[in-house]
């Protein structure tokens, strides 16, 4: 036996015997549950997927202590946010398979969104005289689509509908079977290229928007990235793409990535499932899924939720059978909230650097974001044999024992701890772990497989249309 798994054996044992009926919990950023994570995961893989907000994906899910829709609302929204007079809309059961008005997710349209102005003060929020109403979502999705033959209420309905159990049955039995995140958290309250980039360096570099220092002729981004650390500490990592044909892998908005000679290291998503059949899989494993249209499987507009779930349940079943699921980690998350509504107002956050970014807004007004502050919440589940069944965690701590949002810094945070590396910015170092999610006893009750989605009908309409819903 190797001498850590000896170390962690007779603290479990010396724990067991202290409480012999309770699973023994751990407290994050210790070095205790540090050292647990430790002897426990070797594996991790996070599958990212995009543009959807916590009350529209899990909205209907009923388990006790998420915070959410079917939970704690109905939520309200005017139909115009500046003049309460025309009337609200409240978020009501089943969502559209797919959504065909891609709703605002830009900076200024999630101020308005969140603060019902697409310049909000950003001195009152930072110092918390201004909290988000969360009010704005069906408002600025009117002026997006709004015209003369739109149907008001169908567009009302995509962004502030959200998906019962039935309609998503693979994200349904994860939640039941593992954790939810009640407050994740993306970094950025802006589109998906700059969020990418916190999830894998804890800063967008100033980015507020898809630029072309994503794009694959720039390789803009200079600053350390998590696959930089990896191969510098000679770990090993992969970023499955599902479309390579079509798209560039996010490992490649880094500058590192490209001059160090490391594209080969995006690898098709086949060679995933490969992977991890054969039990070799590397020890970071960045799962893309395609984007974001029509036959894609990201559940990005106007992709099917069914394609997405079908891809998660791919993934899941993939790791449940592998040789070395007992060592591994997945982690489902969110880019970024995509324009749907959500009620929970985004708390304030560490500026990871001192950069800023300006952009106009649709009314011509000038808007400069500090980076002060997190995005919306996103769906995030933690997935292995070795944690919790049917469990919520609620906010989390950071390493000052504050309690704080969890953000998708957190898995930098986290990752640190595993593969010994320091936080990459303040934003890293100020976020939540979630290492003590990690426990002692590994599970045998996991789902060998996830149950198959459905296509599901995109008008709520009639009687009949509600039927075939299932
Ligand atoms: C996982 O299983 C393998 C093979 O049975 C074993 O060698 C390894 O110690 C196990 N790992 C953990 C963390 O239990
Ligand atoms: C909201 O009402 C104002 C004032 O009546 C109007 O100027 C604006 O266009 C309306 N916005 C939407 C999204 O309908
Ligand atoms: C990584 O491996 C190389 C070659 O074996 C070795 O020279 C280097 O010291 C290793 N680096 C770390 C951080 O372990
Ligand atoms: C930001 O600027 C301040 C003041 O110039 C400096 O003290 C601080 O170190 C900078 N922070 C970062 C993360 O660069
Ligand atoms: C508008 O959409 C709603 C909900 O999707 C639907 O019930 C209604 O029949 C639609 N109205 C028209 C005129 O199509």
């Amino acid at each position: 036996m190797h001498p850590t798994s000896l170390l962690g054996l007779l603290a479990f044992v010396a724990a067991a015997s202290a409480m012999p009926t309770h699973k023994r919990s751990h407290t994050a950023h210790s070095s205790s549950s540090i050292q647990n994570l430790k002897n426990k995961i070797k594996y991790v893989v996070v599958l990212e997927m995009e543009n959807r907000s916590f009350d529209n994906l899990l909205g209907g899910q009923t388990l006790k202590g998420l915070e959410n829709p079917i939970n704690n609302g109905p939520f309200c929204n005017p139909y115009n946010v500046t003049d309460d007079g025309q009337g609200i809309v409240c978020s009501q059961a089943k969502d559209m398979d797919s959504i065909l008005d891609d709703p605002d997710h830009t900076v200024t349209g999630n101020n308005i969104e969140f603060y019902g102005t697409f310049t909000p003060d950003n001195d009152a929020i930072s110092s918390g005289e201004l909290t988000a109403s969360q009010k704005g979502f069906v408002s600025e999705q009117l002026r997006m689509y709004d015209g003369t033959d739109v149907n008001r209420t169908k567009l009302a309905q995509e962004v502030i509908n959200y998906y019962t159990e039935d309609q998503v049955p693979v994200l349904t039995s994860l939640v039941q079977n593992y954790i939810t995140f009640n407050h994740w958290h993306s970094d950025l309250p802006g589109p998906t290229a700059p969020n990418r980039a916190y999830v894998l360096s804890g800063t967008s570099a100033g980015h507020g928007t898809n630029d072309d220092d994503f794009n694959s002729d720039k390789h803009g981004l200079t600053q350390r990235s998590i696959f930089q650390q990896l191969s510098e500490t000679n770990r090993t990592w992969k970023n499955y793409i599902t479309d390579p044909a079509e798209q560039m892998a996010d490992a490649l908005f880094f500058d590192w990535t490209y001059t160090s000679d490391n594209q080969g290291l995006a690898a098709p998503l086949p060679d995933f499932y490969t992977d991890a059949a054969s039990g070799h899989l590397p020890d970071f494993s960045f799962v893309e899924p395609s984007c974001c249209g029509v036959g894609t499987n990201s559940m990005h507009p106007t992709g099917l939720i069914s394609d997405g779930e079908g891809l998660i349940r791919d993934v899941y079943n993939a790791l449940r059978a592998s040789p070395v699921w007992n060592e591994t980690l997945l982690l489902l998350t969110f880019d970024e909230t995509g324009g749907f509504h959500d009620h929970v107002p985004p708390p304030l956050a560490p500026r990871p650097d001192n950069l800023t970014y300006t952009e106009k807004a649709p009314n011509g007004e000038s808007y400069t974001f500090s980076f002060d502050r997190l995005g919306g919440r996103v769906p995030t589940l933690l997935i292995s044999p070795w944690v919790g069944k049917g469990m919520v965690e609620q906010k989390g701590t950071n390493s000052d024992g504050e309690t704080v949002s969890y953000s998708a810094s957190s898995l930098l945070r986290t990752l640190g701890y595993l593969w010994d590396f320091d936080p990459f910015t303040p934003r890293v170092s100020g976020a939540a772990s979630f290492d003590h999610l990690i426990q002692s006893t590994k599970r045998t009750d996991t789902p060998v497989s996830l149950p198959s989605p459905s296509p599901f009908s995109d008008s709520l309409g009639s009687e009949s249309t509600q039927q075939q819903i299932r």
